[in-house]
């Protein structure tokens, strides 16, 4: 029932000027307060849903930014038996030592997801990163050497960026996955107070490069952020844009779980809170999903998916007819040439371009009246 976990480790040593993700600077005994919730939210959890776990993914904030004996602890809290599971943990270069993966290895870790952003040091300056060029090279041998399924994260279309550099030396590196951004001008950060505005048509231009030069290595867009070598594909993600069961841990992670059966709700979202108002014990808000919310969000992660979306299975999920509502734009669409239709299976036949799609799909089904439906 609940396929992977998520957990949130919010600490950061530096918080840089374009993130607005849930991040603290560690202070005082932030850390230790932090374990010990966790541990009570673990338990709470793991009675609900004992597993098994397909895959676990510790994202932040740094993960790898914790001390050994933090790392040690935060592992051995968790109640859930990982052998067999994808554990990824996010990872920024300048925290990595021979002696940390290492530890990572012992505790179950098999795949490293390195925050790298770019290799040209004055890009990754003007991001306010720790660490150059030399840095993230490093941290990808490093990860590569000690035998973790290394992926990267990039930021492209960056001013002054020389984007296919970036990604010729991301694809010769050995890694087998490359998550590629644009930069996000989020409300209230530091970029956004300088107002800084990406420039659209360079980012643009950089995904097109993206899917040639990384294509060329045998890598393949199978999500718009995401290229994967043969295999090489992030599972956890998958439960995400598949929209399955994955429950999270921490202060500022979202759950979505299954709703009580026979209700007309699919399923439930709770996410979390400010740090001291989750160390000090408060339960998560919780949302509600109907089916018709649910078909809607399918569709618009499924589109995100080179493989597309099966209406049909979404039918059978949330006991809705979808197909009615949807059929003659999805039939408008395949005529105008921006989508593929097999039986009731949808895809975009670009990446580049799913927004319009989803937004017309979604008018489609807003016909639908509120649903009495009892989910599956
Ligand atoms: C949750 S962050 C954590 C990773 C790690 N702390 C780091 O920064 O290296 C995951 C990724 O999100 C991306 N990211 C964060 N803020 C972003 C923004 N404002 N715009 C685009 N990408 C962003 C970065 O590529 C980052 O590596
Ligand atoms: S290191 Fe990552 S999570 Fe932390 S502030 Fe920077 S971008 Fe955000």
């Amino acid at each position: 029932m609940m396929q992977g976990l998520y957990v949130h480790v919010p600490f950061c040593p530096t918080i840089c000027p374009y993130c607005d993700f849930h991040v603290v600077r560690r202070h005082g005994g932030v850390v230790a307060a932090y374990l010990e919730r966790l541990a009570e939210e673990a338990s709470a959890l793991h009675e609900q849903y004992p597993g098994p776990l397909r895959t676990l993914y510790f994202g932040g904030g740094t993960p790898s930014f914790l001390r050994s004996a933090e790392l040690w602890a935060l592992f051995t809290t968790l109640p859930w038996e990982i052998g067999g599971a994808e554990v990824t943990l996010e990872a920024n270069p300048g925290t990595l030592n021979a002696e940390r993966l290492q530890l990572l290895r012992s505790l179950g870790v098999n795949r490293l997801s390195l925050g790298v952003q770019s290799f040209q040091d004055d890009v990754l300056k003007t991001l306010g990163r720790a660490h150059g060029r030399k840095g993230a090279l490093k941290a990808v041998e490093m990860s590569l050497e000690a035998g973790f399924c290394t992926s990267l994260d990039l930021i492209l279309g960056l001013p002054g960026q020389d984007c296919e550099a970036d990604l010729r030396e991301a694809r010769a590196l050995g890694v087998g996955h490359i998550s590629a951004y644009t930069l996000q001008i989020e409300p209230g950060t530091p970029f956004a107070l300088a107002n800084l505005q990406p420039d659209e048509e360079q980012e643009a231009r950089a995904f097109e490069q993206a899917e040639e030069i990384l294509g060329e290595a045998g890598f393949v867009r199978y999500e718009v952020s995401n290229f994967a070598l043969p295999q090489q594909e992030s599972q956890h993600n998958r439960v995400y844009w598949q929209l399955g069961f994955w429950g999270a841990l921490g202060p500022g992670a979202a759950a979505h779980l299954p709703a009580e059966a026979g209700k007309a709700l699919y399923a439930i979202r709770a996410s979390n809170r400010p740090l001291p108002r989750w160390l000090a014990g408060e339960a998560p808000a919780t949302e509600e999903i109907g089916p018709l919310e649910h078909a809607k969000e399918a569709l618009m992660l499924g589109l995100r998916l080179r493989e597309g979306v099966d209406v049909g299975r979404l039918e059978a999920r949330t006991s809705l007819d979808l197909w009615s509502p949807l059929r003659s734009v999805v039939e408008q669409m395949a005529s105008e040439g921006y989508l593929k239709v097999v039986g009731k299976h949808i895809r975009a036949k670009s990446l580049n371009t799913i927004h319009p799609l989803i937004l017309r799909l979604w008018n489609a089904l807003d016909s639908i009246s509120p649903p009495g439906t009892t989910p599956h």
